[in-house]
């Protein structure tokens, strides 16, 4: 059967801005920025996405763009056959990922069914206690789960690739509208200070124990690490100018996240609610609570959530067609069948964390400090390393040149992208291993 390709070039740059734009910008970012002292982090964040993140970015562009294959066999086609562990690293931390994301989809179907009736106005720390674990978030991580699969089993161009047209643009009106909502509101200009205005003391003070957790976030939020991006570009034909198209995505993302702080941090700020409540809670206690306390709050709750759940649904789509890319090339089942067995092996995995928060939280701790660090630094190791000047001379197919700046992007991989990510693992390996209260150890 013939590989299936976009239809359009903007149906790939929708899809991969559909995959970058998800839970990473709008649930974790803020509450991540503020865990990590507020705009210091937003600093070492800009930062990480620019020199560490796009050129990762670029990299697993090209090993998907020069094979046309899954991310497993794109090795062997590359002619390194046992680099495909690489492959199967990145798949699995997907998977890792996808497991518990789906269940924090799940509470956000759960948040726009509570807004519409205002289930949580009352008492929104313990309506969060009761939806966010046990058998309501099982049942609600499944449901969150049928739909995924729903459109990945129509495909790339009449699932993934028309969903997306509709989401991507929806989602960045609508966080639009509401950071324009979002600065009429009281104590605003406080809300931009704590986001924006960094303290460059504070920000040196702790950069050991921030930088992980930037350029964690700077791989998360541009879905690397996961194999997403080698299989989406494996669709994509040789006359597109992959840096132009990476960067659109990097910045429309890094965007997105901005504009989340700009309408979660008014709305704390305008409540009083302190923003560093860190933690999973932060974006479905403190800004739900915000919610209850505004005029037209049900409605607010319900957009808001609604884009939430249509940026998680756009990136959970993302991840598991890498799964499903995977197994159409290699066995002989049909597309909806194999969606749908991805589907089961999720919900099996996510089951730990949608019955206890601890399980989820633990989950998030290992894929940021060892599984993404992990599987970006094999990658642009064998992209920088390994491919050297093939790979600059995949990226220049469609470019019509980059006589500079392929050589400058080789060596940003091999040695600014590579310390950057060693450094990473080394700091994040001190919180999972070392320490009276170890990362690594499960919440049993
Ligand atoms: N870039 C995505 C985000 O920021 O939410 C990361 C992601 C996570 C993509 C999980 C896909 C996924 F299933």
């Amino acid at each position: 059967m013939e590989r299936e390709t976009w239809a359009t070039r903007i149906g790939f740059l929708v899809a991969a801005i559909g995959s970058a734009v998800g839970l990473g910008n709008l649930w974790q970012f803020p509450f991540k920025t503020a865990s990590n002292g507020g705009a210091a982090f937003v600093v070492f964040y800009l930062v990480a996405v620019t020199v560490v993140g796009f050129p990762a970015l670029l990299a697993e562009f090209v090993i998907g763009r020069r094979t046309h294959v899954n991310a497993i066999d794109a090795f062997a086609e590359l002619g390194h056959r046992n680099w495909r562990v690489v492959g199967g690293l990145a798949v699995a931390t997907g998977f890792w990922i996808l497991s518990y994301y789906d269940v924090v989809g799940g509470w956000v179907l759960r948040y726009i069914l509570g807004s519409a009736t205002g289930a949580y106005f009352d008492a929104p720390g313990e309506y969060f206690g009761a939806v966010s674990a046990g058998p309501e978030a099982v049942l609600a991580q499944a449901l969150f789960l049928v739909v995924a699969v729903g459109i990945v089993a129509f495909g790339i161009e009449n699932g993934i690739e028309r969903a997306t047209k509709v989401m991507v643009p929806s989602i960045a009106v609508i966080m639009v509208v509401l950071a324009v909502w979002a600065a009429t509101l009281p104590g605003v200009g406080d809300a931009y200070a704590y986001f924006l205005s960094p303290d460059f003391g504070t920000m040196l003070d702790n950069a050991g124990s921030v930088i992980p957790f930037a350029v964690g976030q700077a791989f998360f939020t541009l879905s690397l690490g996961m194999a997403i991006m080698v299989t989406y570009s494996s669709y994509v034909g040789e006359d597109d100018s992959l840096p132009v198209d990476g960067g659109v995505i990097v910045v429309t993302n890094t965007l997105v996240g901005i504009l989340a702080g700009l309408v979660v941090f008014p709305i704390l700020f305008a409540n009083d609610i302190s923003p560093d409540t860190s933690g999973p809670s932060a974006l479905f206690v403190a800004v739900a609570s915000g919610f209850a306390d505004l005029p037209l709050g049900r409605v607010l709750g319900v957009v808001f959530f609604g884009v939430v759940l249509v940026a998680a649904l756009s990136s959970a789509i993302s991840l598991m067609e890498v799964v499903v890319a995977y197994a159409v090339d290699n066995t002989s089942y049909s597309r909806p069948t194999l969606a749908g067995a991805t589907g089961l092996g999720l919900f099996a995995l996510g089951l730990p964390s949608a019955w206890d928060t601890a399980w989820l939280t633990w989950f998030d701790t290992i894929a940021y400090q060892l599984f993404l660090p992990l599987s970006v630094l094999a990658s642009v190791v064998f992209v920088g390393w390994v491919l050297g000047e093939e790979a600059v001379a995949e990226l220049r197919q469609g470019t019509g040149g980059l006589d500079t700046l392929g050589p400058v992007w080789l060596w940003t991989l091999r040695l600014v992208v590579v310390l950057g990510v060693l450094g990473t693992l080394g700091l994040g390996f001190q919180t999972l291993f070392l320490g009276s209260d170890a990362a690594i150890v499960p919440p049993l």
